[in-house]
């Protein structure tokens, strides 16, 4: 892939990040609020599926890069899928403080970033002589 895609893939891998933290965040303000469960199954839905278009442009980048770790990486995406999920879907139970959710799901996140996104986003900057910039979470 050309040097200007990597460069615009690399960029779009952060702000998909921040976005997923931002849909994030919403879902909390919703939950202290004491929105609806229609409202809070909404916005549950909206992250799941930002996710999956994350999830489909990271594998579309690591095809286009002919990322070596693909396939380990994929199959980080399924455990990373089925434990946001599993968050989610504790919302309204007993088993997790509502006030926790977001800080579960972001260090769920930030854990998949730091072992797997980080080696690909490394990879694009080796390969394509970019520039090293920060990965989307602000730390
Ligand atoms: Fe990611
Ligand atoms: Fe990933």
């Amino acid at each position: 892939m050309p040097q200007k895609a990597a460069a615009r893939d690399r960029a779009l891998i952060d702000q998909e990040h921040r976005a997923l933290g931002k849909l994030i965040d919403a879902l909390q303000a919703a939950i202290n609020r004491g929105e609806s469960e229609e409202d809070i199954e909404q916005r549950k839905a909206a992250l799941l599926s930002r996710l999956e278009e994350h999830l489909d442009l990271e594998k579309r980048i690591m095809i286009d890069a002919g990322f070596p770790l693909i396939f380990a990486h994929l199959e980080a995406h399924d455990s990373f899928r089925d434990q946001i999920k599993l968050i989610l879907s504790s919302i309204h139970t007993a088993v997790i403080n509502k006030g926790n959710i977001s800080r579960l799901l972001k260090k769920t996140h930030e854990h998949h970033v730091r072992y797997y996104d980080d080696i690909l986003t490394f990879y694009l900057v080796d390969k394509y002589s970019l520039e090293a910039v920060d990965d989307g979470l602000g730390i």
